[in-house]
C-alpha cells in the first residue's frame, strides 16, 4: 500500500513511517518542519534501509498539496500534521485553528478533486469530556474543551465525519470517503534503536521528555503538578502508550482504512493507567538513577484520572499494546542519553 504522512517528520509521524515501511508499504512525507526536521526521516531510513519520499511544504497549501497528491496517489492519507502544544494553543489560538483546521480541509478538497479514498487522523483523549469516568470507550461523549487545541481536534473529527457521510450520496465526490480517528492517550517512549525520538523546542511542556531532560542533567528538577488528587499517591493517572506500538496501531488502522467506507473511531492506548510519581521511579530504574523532583501546584486544565478502554481497536483492528513502562522508559533513556540536544547533536 501507497501512504503519505503529513507531519510525518515529527515524533510520531517518523515511528509511524518505520512501522509502516517495515510492515511493506510504501511512505511519503509532507512536513514544513515546524516542529521537526528532515534529519528525522534520514534516521527512519537509517533504521529501515528503505527510502522515503520526502516532500517540504504547508499541508494547508492546495495548489502544492495538488501537486504532490497527484504525484503519489496514496491508497491512505495519515494527518498528523498540525500544532500541538496545549499552553501555546492558549497563547496563539488564530495561529492554531487556522493550521490545524486548514490543513484538514485543504486535504479533503485534494482527496475529493482526485478521488482519494482513505484518511487516518491523529486526535486525541483530550476530546473526552472532564465528567466521562475512566477507562473511556469511543462511545463516551466528548465534552468541553479546555484550550483551542482540544477544540482543533473535536473539530477536525467532527469535520471529517460530516465529509465521509456527505460522500456516501455521491454528489462532488467520485466514490465514498474511508475515515478513521485515532484518539492517543499518552504516547512517549522511543524507538528501539535510539536514533529516533522526541525531541521538544524550548521547555518540554510534556512528563516524559521533561523526566529525560532532568535525568540527562539538561534540567534541575521536575516539578510535579499537584499531590493532592484523589488516587494511591496524590499524583494524576495517566495511559502512557509506547510510541512504537501506536506506531503499529497506525499501520493496522491503514490496512483497516484501505478496506473499508465511512468513520470509525479507535482509542489508542494500554488501558493500564500510571501516576507521575510511578512513571518518576520507573524511569530512575531505566536510567540508573534517582530523577529529582519537588512537589508543585497543580497545573491549570489537567484531569485527575485518564485512561483508555482499549478493547475496540484489539476487536476490530486486531491491535493491541505490548509495551511496558519498563520499555518506554528504557527506550525514551536510549534515545535521550545518545542524543542529549535531540536531532541536532
Ligand atoms: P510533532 O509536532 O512532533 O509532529 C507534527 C508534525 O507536523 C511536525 O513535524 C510539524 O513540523 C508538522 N506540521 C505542523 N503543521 C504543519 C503544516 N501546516 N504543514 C506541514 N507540516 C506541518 O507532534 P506529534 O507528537 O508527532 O503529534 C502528531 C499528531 O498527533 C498531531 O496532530 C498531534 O496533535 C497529535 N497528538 C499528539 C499527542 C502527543 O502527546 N504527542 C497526543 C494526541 C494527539
Ligand atoms: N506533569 C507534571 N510535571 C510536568 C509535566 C507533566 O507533573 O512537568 C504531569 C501532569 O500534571 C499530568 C501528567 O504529568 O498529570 C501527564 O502530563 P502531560 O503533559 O505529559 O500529558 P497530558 O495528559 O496532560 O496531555 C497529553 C498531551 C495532550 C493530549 C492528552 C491526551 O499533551 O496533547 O495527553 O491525549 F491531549
Amino acid at each position: 500500500m501507497k501512504t503519505l504522512l503529513t507531519g510525518g517528520a515529527g515524533y510520531i509521524g517518523s515511528h509511524t513511517a518505520v512501522a509502516m515501511l517495515e510492515a511493506g508499504h510504501e511512505v511519503a512525507v509532507v512536513d514544513n518542519y515546524a516542529n521537526s526536521s528532515a534529519e528525522a526521516i534520514a534516521r527512519v531510513e537509517k533504521i529501515t534501509g528503505k527510502k522515503v519520499a520526502l516532500y517540504e511544504a504547508d499541508v494547508a497549501d492546495k495548489e502544492r498539496m495538488m501537486e504532490i497528491l497527484k504525484a503519489e496517489m496514496p491508497d491512505c492519507i495519515i494527518h498528523f500534521a498540525g500544532l500541538k502544544a496545549v499552553g501555546e494553543s492558549v497563547a496563539m489560538p488564530v495561529e492554531y485553528y487556522r493550521n490545524n483546521i486548514d490543513t484538514t480541509l485543504t486535504l479533503l478538497e485534494c482527496m475529493r478533486e482526485l478521488g482519494l479514498t482513505s484518511i487516518v487522523f491523529s486526535s486525541s483523549a483530550t476530546v473526552y469530556g472532564e465528567d466521562n469516568v475512566p477507562p473511556f470507550t469511543e462511545t463516551a461523549p466528548k465534552g468541553m474543551c479546555t484550550n483551542p487545541y482540544g477544540w482543533t481536534k473535536w473539530m477536525q473529527e467532527q469535520m471529517l465525519t460530516d465529509a465521509a457521510k456527505a460522500s456516501e450520496k455521491g454528489e462532488d465526490w467520485k466514490t465514498p470517503l474511508s475515515v478513521v480517528l485515532l484518539r492517543y492517550f499518552n504516547p512517549v517512549g522511543a524507538h528501539e534503536s535510539g536514533l529516533i525520538g522526541e525531541d521538544p523546542q524550548g521547555i518540554p511542556n510534556n512528563l516524559m521528555p521533561y523526566i529525560s531532560q532532568v535525568a540527562v542533567g539538561r534540567r534541575d528538577h521536575l516539578t510535579v503538578f499537584g499531590d493532592d488528587y484523589d488516587t494511591p499517591d496524590g499524583t494524576c493517572r495517566r495511559d502512557y502508550i509506547h510510541v512504537m506500538d501506536l506506531a503499529e496501531g497506525h499501520v493496522k488502522a491503514a490496512e483497516y482504512a484501505a478496506e473499508h467506507k465511512g468513520t470509525e473511531v479507535f482509542n489508542l492506548g494500554t488501558g493500564e493507567p500510571y501516576s507521575v510519581l510511578e512513571m518518576v521511579k520507573a524511569f530512575g530504574r531505566a536510567c540508573g538513577h534517582d530523577v529529582a523532583y519537588e512537589i508543585g501546584a497543580r497545573r491549570a486544565g489537567d484531569v485527575q484520572d485518564s485512561w483508555a478502554d482499549a478493547s475496540k481497536a484489539k476487536a476490530v483492528l486486531g491491535w493491541e499494546a505490548s509495551r511496558g513502562i519498563d520499555e518506554i522508559c528504557r527506550d525514551a533513556w536510549n534515545w535521550q542519553s545518545h542524543n542529549p540536544q535531540g536531532y541536532t547533536k
